[in-house]
């Protein structure tokens, strides 16, 4: 993977065809090419849209995927079908899907190994809600979702992480820099005590939670953060220009 900042943008049910043409040539219009990986996640129906503008300026994924291949699972999108329709990422274990669709770590961990075989690399979200933050139970929740969520088969090649705290997304509400940059070398301690040193210190892990243009760039410095994942904020095509341009400079 390139040692560029990730920027990616999770459009979740939002966008009509007639949307992708307006965002893309203001995105294009405003953005400075290769300054971060920037990856643009629309929902399943404006996949092929986006593919078909992306060129080398950005990378499109999926939001979701079935952890089967293919068969009788109706209403559901598989793995190789993102990967057929030009996706180079999918986003697995959203908040949203494990709070909503009753996703478990178990469930996640399959989604993340199938999108893997079909050669996509998954974004994997973990975080705790505000209860359990309240509780001081962070850590062992995120430890947890590090152990069960994340395939053994993971490298810092084939696996992104996405640490996203459930009561600050769509909130407004941001951590400090303190609890970004406490709670990422938790993270990665985990994946040590999991997996690997090697692996806790090499695989990127974005924030994700209220990012916008405005702080996009004070996070993306913080100590342990490889970039961002962004929702609402994604949906303008100025804004998102503006938070790719505050990914760290490569030298
Ligand atoms: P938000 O969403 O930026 O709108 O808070 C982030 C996400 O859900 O990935």
């Amino acid at each position: 993977m390139q040692n560029k900042q990730i920027v990616a943008g999770n459009w979740k049910m939002n966008g009509l065809t007639s949307d992708v043409e307006n965002f893309t040539s203001a995105f294009l219009d405003k953005v400075e090419p290769g300054r971060a990986e920037v990856i643009i996640c629309p929902p399943f129906t404006l996949t092929e849209a986006f593919a078909e503008v992306a060129g080398t300026t950005f990378a499109v994924g999926g939001q979701d995927c079935h952890p089967e291949e293919s068969g009788a699972f109706t209403g559901n999108i598989s793995a190789p079908m993102l990967k057929d329709l030009g996706c180079k990422y999918v986003i697995v274990g959203h908040s949203e899907r494990r709070a909503k669709h009753f996703e478990t770590n178990f469930l996640v961990n399959h989604k993340a190994v199938a999108a893997q075989k079909a050669g996509l690399i998954p974004i994997l979200c973990i975080g705790e809600t505000l209860k359990e933050r309240e509780d001081n139970k962070t850590q062992e929740v995120l430890s947890k979702q590090v152990k069960y969520s994340i395939p053994s088969s993971a490298t810092e090649e084939n696996l992104i992480i996405a640490y996203e705290p459930v009561w600050s997304i769509g909130t407004g509400l941001v951590p400090t820099d303190e609890q970004i940059v406490e709670t990422i070398a938790q993270i990665r301690e985990a994946i040590k005590i999991a997996f690997s040193e090697e692996l806790s210190t090499k695989i990127k892990i974005l924030y994700g939670g209220s990012v916008n243009a405005k702080n996009a760039k004070q996070i993306m410095s913080l100590q342990g953060v490889d970039g961002v994942l962004v929702g609402g904020a994604s949906l303008s095509p100025e804004g998102f220009a503006e938070i790719v341009a505050g990914a760290k400079p490569i030298n």
